[in-house]
């Protein structure tokens, strides 16, 4: 039986389902994570840790309130929330504290890919399922986690490449990247997939890429140094909208015209980029949908009744050009 739990846009056809009421679990044997679990809070609140990634973003911050938004007492849930502030070592301690404290499901946004085994063997140990949100990790042994629901970071890079590829790459042009934080899934898949996109065409050479670490500020320091280093630049790709931002404080003080002289491309989707890409200083977006709370409200209550879910669930993005941002801005929720 097919659960009707998703909204429409979250969910890819075909992936992103839950399965309810099927006795075994779906992601190899992590069965006893699924039954085991802490103790319930007062009232009967499912008690969930949540060890979010940091706020270095306006993405992050539409993320957190998500979470924040669904996860409420009144829906059910006694929440302990911690921001990591982009430190892998402070989400370990965050995870070992919620172990300590007995939460009933611990979710998290891991900072980077790898290095989570220990701790997650940990939590398995304890009987608490753990569900990714947002972020993938490295582990082989798919045990260690129920499901990891999130965007496709490997299709949102392929999605830029192509439309670089097919608008701009017709003649020969210089691309600069402004990477995410590195180790992370996004920095390392949305790199991968623009790769992927690009590699066929020999007009395209990317001349630089580096961390902007996901934040305006450094995405803007970044660009100050690409744009001394070189002097023609034509397009930046940057794999989040606050460092395309960024870039584009970077330009204008360069005395070049953002969206023009220096074509700009980034993922997300948030306000302020959508703004930015109205106003054609951005030329093109590709969304990456932070609103998934309500999935992991629905998600844990799906396993507290008995219920099991896929192991992997993939968002739905969407993206926009110029007159996309325009007719969608006025009622942008993030
Ligand atoms: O993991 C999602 C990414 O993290 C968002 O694209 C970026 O803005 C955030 O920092």
């Amino acid at each position: 039986m097919v659960s009707k739990m998703f909204r429409s846009r979250t969910i890819a056809a075909g992936i992103a389902v839950l399965a309810l009421g099927l006795a075994a679990c779906s992601s190899g044997d992590s069965g006893d994570a699924e039954t085991a679990g802490g103790d319930s809070g007062d009232g009967g609140a499912i008690t969930v840790g949540f060890s979010q990634v940091g706020s270095e973003s306006g993405w992050r911050a539409a993320n957190t309130k998500s979470i924040q938004d669904a996860l409420t007492a009144e829906a059910g849930f006694d929440l302990s929330f911690s921001d990591a502030q982009q430190k892998q070592e402070n989400q370990i301690q965050a995870i070992r504290s919620y172990i300590a404290q007995g939460v009933q499901y611990i979710a998290f946004s891991p900072v980077v890919e790898s290095g989570w085994d220990s701790v997650l063997e940990e939590a398995k140990d304890a009987g608490i399922p753990v569900i990714l949100t947002d972020r993938a990790v490295d582990s082989e042994d798919t045990s260690l986690y129920v499901t990891f629901i999130g965007s496709d970071f490997v299709e949102e890079g392929k999605r830029i490449g192509d439309w670089v590829s097919e608008n701009l790459g017709t003649e020969p042009i210089n691309v600069v990247e402004l990477q995410g934080t590195t180790g992370s899934a996004p920095a390392i898949d949305r790199k991968t997939g623009f790769e992927d996109a690009i590699a066929g065409n020999d007009n395209i050479s990317v001349i630089a890429s580096e961390t902007g670490n996901f934040t305006r500020a450094e995405g803007k320091t970044v660009m100050e140094g690409f744009l001394q280093a070189y002097p023609d630049i034509d397009v930046v790709y940057a794999h989040n909208d606050d460092m395309g931002l960024g870039a584009i404080e970077a330009i204008k003080a360069a005395g070049k015209v953002p969206g023009k002289d220096i074509k700009v491309v980034t993922i997300d989707g948030v306000k302020d980029g959508m703004t930015a890409l109205a106003a054609g200083e951005i030329n093109y977006i590709v969304e990456c949908n932070p609103l998934l709370g309500p999935d992991l409200a629905e998600i844990i209550k799906t396993l507290e009744s008995g219920g099991t879910v896929e192991p992997r669930i993939v968002t739905q993005d969407e993206a926009f050009d110029q007159a996309g941002a325009q007719a969608v801005l006025a009622d942008r929720e993030y």
